[in-house]
């Protein structure tokens, strides 16, 4: 089957410098979700992928194209044309027609209709289907919409067969008061409409080629017209304001949160939690408010997260409790792990089991074996830390000099105390204990206490006495008005005086 998706347009009604297919709904571009569906629908035995029409901000879409197949390969596969002038839908798949192979019917979808099944497609197209090398049925893709305003009308004769689609803005008032709509996703034997694009013509309200004008031509040369419609309205819901986008992720986002629940996933509160990615969860897992996933995240059964944590691209064992406002990005979290509240992981931090990561800690590119903690405000950076490790309250391992960054190796059993420095590169042997306030910047040895600490003073002491300042007046205009008036009053009294 060839695929063609519509994305020329421009979305004016979104005001973004942006083309409108490059707007994202759960993390992802409008037109990715259109093309992992397309992909998917193709399946391997198709030589050539899909093909997308571009125009407005052309070289931010084939750029976007260009990212994406270099982490799926599959997007290899996906063609572009470019429709230089935005002349209506019509001319829009015309521009393709070259690459369309002729033995294969073709399905239309549009760059900003997101969420649109497989399974609907896969629906439709088996309706068009015919034998191979001959055309066969033309399939649309309808709706009914208690409010069709905007839409293009399906107009049935009275055996209910389809005789064409009529745009808003060439109806009747009749034809406006159809509830069946156009959703524009369609599919075409090749063969024919390679003729009937070519006799498009552009003599409508909006002096456009509007491909919807194929369909009365399908109807004059007797092939079958068939239509289907789509298990769930959202599926044909296409997005032309920022009004219409946030809509659709809420629909979407609450879809995903029932599909959760369906799998014994407990949330609670399935309109607030956002999953920009793939999560994947084991039995009896719970996720408060507000937390928003993204990328590939598991969470094993058991686990527990806390309100308003965000969790990009990690792992999380078994009966692991992340609590409120934690983050984390590309870590791995072991077993009966506590993370939080406030707790931060970035990309490499690798925790086994029953790790607690407290409040205001950072943990960065670091492994930290079974039964460690780190309660309070630290920062674990470049390190691996053993087994049975306590770090201290206000603990920094200093892995960077300015230029480069360096290990720190923690071994088993040991305890660091308060506000301690750990100057890398340097060790601390098993067993070892470094006293409150140590600036380590040479290994520690194993099992003995290293402190580096001013000596502890004590000396007679008098707190000196606060002394009280004079309040500074400040010459405001009214101040100028007084001492005036009291230079008058004084020379007076002078001159008084002087009399007496
Ligand atoms: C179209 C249909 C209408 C249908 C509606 C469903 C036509 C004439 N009308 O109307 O029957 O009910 O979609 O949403 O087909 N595009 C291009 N190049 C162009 C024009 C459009 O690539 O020159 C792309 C757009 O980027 C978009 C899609 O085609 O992805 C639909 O275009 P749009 O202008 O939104 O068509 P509608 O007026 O909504
Ligand atoms: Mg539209």
């Amino acid at each position: 089957m060839n695929i063609v998706i519509l994305a020329a347009g421009q979305g004016k009604r979104m005001k973004s410098a942006l083309p409108k297919v490059l707007q994202t709904l759960a993390g992802k571009p409008l037109l990715q979700h259109v093309l992992i569906t397309a992909l998917s629908l193709q399946g391997k035995q198709t030589k050539a992928g899909p093909i997308v029409v571009i125009g407005h901000g052309a070289a931010n879409v084939k750029a976007f194209l260009a990212n994406v197949a270099k982490e799926d390969p599959s997007f290899g596969n996906v063609a572009t044309v470019l429709q230089a002038e935005q002349k209506g839908t019509g001319h829009a798949l015309l521009q393709a027609l070259p690459k369309l192979d002729p033995q294969e019917p073709t399905l239309v979808l549009y760059g900003d209709v997101p969420l649109t099944s497989k399974k609907t497609l896969a629906k439709l197209s088996k309706l068009a289907d015919g034998v191979r090398g001959q055309d066969s049925a033309l399939a649309l893709l309808t709706q009914n919409l208690a409010n069709p305003s905007g839409y293009g009308r399906i107009v049935r004769d009275a055996d209910g067969s389809v005789r064409e689609i009529v745009e808003e803005k060439d109806a009747t008032p009749v034809q406006k008061a159809i509830k069946e709509i156009n959703t524009g996703i369609m599919v075409l034997p090749t063969n024919s409409l390679r003729k009937w694009l070519k006799a498009l013509r552009a003599s409508n309200a909006q002096g456009e080629y509007y491909l919807t004008d194929v369909i009365a031509m399908a109807v004059k040369d007797g092939v079958p017209i068939r239509t289907t419609q789509a298990d769930d309205e959202f599926e044909t819901v296409g997005v032309n304001s920022r009004d219409q986008l946030a809509g659709l992720e809420r629909i979407h986002q609450l879809n995903v949160a029932h599909q959760l629940m369906a799998a014994g996933v407990s949330l609670a509160d399935p309109s607030r939690i956002d999953v920009r990615g793939t999560l994947e969860c084991g039995t009896d897992v719970s996720i408060d408010v507000g937390c928003v996933f993204e990328g590939c995240v598991t969470l094993a059964s058991g686990t527990k997260v806390g309100p308003y944590c965000v969790i990009r691209n990690s792992e999380i064992g078994n009966d692991v409790a992340i609590h409120a406002f934690s983050h984390l990005d590309g870590a791995k979290v072991g077993h009966h792990s506590l993370i939080g509240p406030y707790a931060r992981l970035r990309p490499g931090a690798d925790l086994a089991n029953d790790v607690h990561i407290g409040n205001f800690v950072e943990v960065k590119n670091s492994k930290i074996a079974a039964n460690s903690k780190a309660n309070h405000l630290a920062y674990v950076g470049d390190s691996i830390v053993g087994s049975r490790v306590n770090i201290g309250a206000g603990t920094i391992t200093c892995n960077y000099d300015g230029v480069n960054k360096h290990q720190t190796i923690i071994e088993d059993d040991v305890f660091i105390g308060s506000d301690t420095q750990l100057v890398a590169p340097v060790r601390v042997g098993r067993g070892a204990t470094l006293g409150a306030g140590t600036t380590l910047t040479k290994d520690a040895p194993a099992n003995q206490l290293t402190v580096s600490r001013a000596k502890q003073i004590s000396l007679p002491w008098q707190r000196p006495v606060k002394i009280e300042k004079k309040i500074a007046v400040k010459k405001t205009a009214a101040n100028k008005v007084t001492a005036k008036k009291t230079a008058i009053k004084k020379s007076v009294t002078k001159s008084v005086k002087g009399k007496k």
